[in-house]
């Protein structure tokens, strides 16, 4: 199949893209996060067309995307008094909520799960797509299983080239990671994924809200959280450590351990990327100072690394705190869930 891809500023191409989810086919289209792979959210035979694109196992659920209040009854039974507080806040935005599900969403949309996750965009395009589609749409982030998420069309071709009839192409993402994805099912609220709405800026609205390592243990409360995800092709090593002088050692005494048996690159901030030269592969997301705009850039350096062709990825951890906790987690899981903790922190 060929793959167009084609302008989404143009409102005959939303058109286009609206007529062929009606008529059960699979679209990519830009967000504020990242891009999704859409689906008529209560066709279970597009939407399993979603899955068998992206090779995604069928235990993992989907986010449905909705475009106004209105399309809300259609997707969830009720929605509790934490919700209404938390849409009025963050919707459209980079926020998903998950509740119980209504009769219309179909089993494989939640993976047999009572529970729907549920999201209004904000990015235009995506909103019109759905508007005009008029019917929620199912989507999960448009890269192959396992992938870094794309934030540009090129990283939807990449991936899905081929396999899609259209690509809408919105340009670069803005926020660059994925939703924050919030169970509301349960009191006080889990954090299943951290991303674009810090856990700072929840709590200011909802009072306490947890981490999953917070809440029950053992649980598995969000199907598609693996252990290993967003890896790019190379061997991801994360290091942490306080200060951070001495995790940045740590990188280089690594970098000179593998000089010569592999090809390396590393990731640092941009303040940091003085200490590396010669024929290590140094590309930076940007400073640690400013987490929103290395959010934004994460995936498309991962990404980078892969087109270098480099065997490791030796990282250096961001701080903890607001949009950093999305960079830490979607690093850690490249890494296979691993991290190298330089001097006991
Ligand atoms: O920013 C985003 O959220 C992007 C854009 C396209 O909206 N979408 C996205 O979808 O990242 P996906 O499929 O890559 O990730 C959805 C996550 C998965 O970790 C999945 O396990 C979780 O949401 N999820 C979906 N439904 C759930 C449910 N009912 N209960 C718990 N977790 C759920
Ligand atoms: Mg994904």
């Amino acid at each position: 199949m060929r793959t167009r891809v084609l302008s989404a500023g143009s409102k005959k191409n939303i058109l286009l893209a609206a007529r062929l989810i009606r008529s059960g086919e699979v679209v990519a289209f830009p967000t504020e996060t990242v891009y999704g792979l859409g689906a008529d959210a209560t066709n279970s035979v597009a939407v399993a067309k979603v899955f068998a694109l992206k090779e995604r196992p069928s235990f993992d659920p989907l986010i449905v995307h909705i475009a106004s209040f209105d399309m809300l009854p259609a997707v969830v039974s009720s929605v509790p008094e934490s919700a209404q507080r938390l849409m009025k806040a963050f919707w459209p935005g980079p926020l998903t909520l998950v509740m119980f599900k209504s009769e219309a969403i179909p089993d494989i949309v939640t993976a047999g799960l009572p529970t729907v996750a549920v999201r209004m965009p904000s990015n235009e395009v995506a909103l019109a797509l759905i508007r005009e589609t008029g019917i929620p749409i199912a989507a999960p982030s448009a890269n192959r299983f396992g992938r870094p998420s794309p934030t540009r069309a090129e990283h939807v071709l990449e991936d899905l080239g081929g396999k899609i009839a259209l690509i809408l192409d919105g340009g670069a993402t803005q926020i660059g990671v994925e939703s924050t994805v919030l169970d509301l099912t349960c009191s006080p609220p889990v954090i299943l994924r951290p991303g674009g709405v810090s856990r700072e800026v929840l709590e200011g609205v909802l009072g306490e809200v947890l981490l999953p390592s917070e809440a029950d243990e053992g649980i598995v409360r969000s199907p598609g959280q693996m252990k290993q995800h967003y890896a790019p092709k190379a061997r991801v090593l994360l290091f942490d450590g306080e200060p951070r002088g001495r995790a940045i050692a740590a990188i280089k005494a690594k970098v000179n351990e593998l000089k010569g048996v592999a090809r390396v690159g590393v990731m640092v901030p941009e303040e940091e990327t003085c200490h590396f030269g010669g024929d290590v592969v140094v590309m930076s997301p940007g400073s640690y100072n400013e987490l929103e705009a290395v959010a934004s850039r994460l995936f498309e350096t991962l990404r980078g690394f892969d087109r270098a062709g480099v065997d490791y990825i030796l990282a250096l951890a961001p701080p903890r705190k607001g949009i950093g906790l999305a960079i830490f987690d979607r690093l850690f899981k490249a890494a296979g869930s691993q991290v190298i903790r330089v001097n006991g922190t």
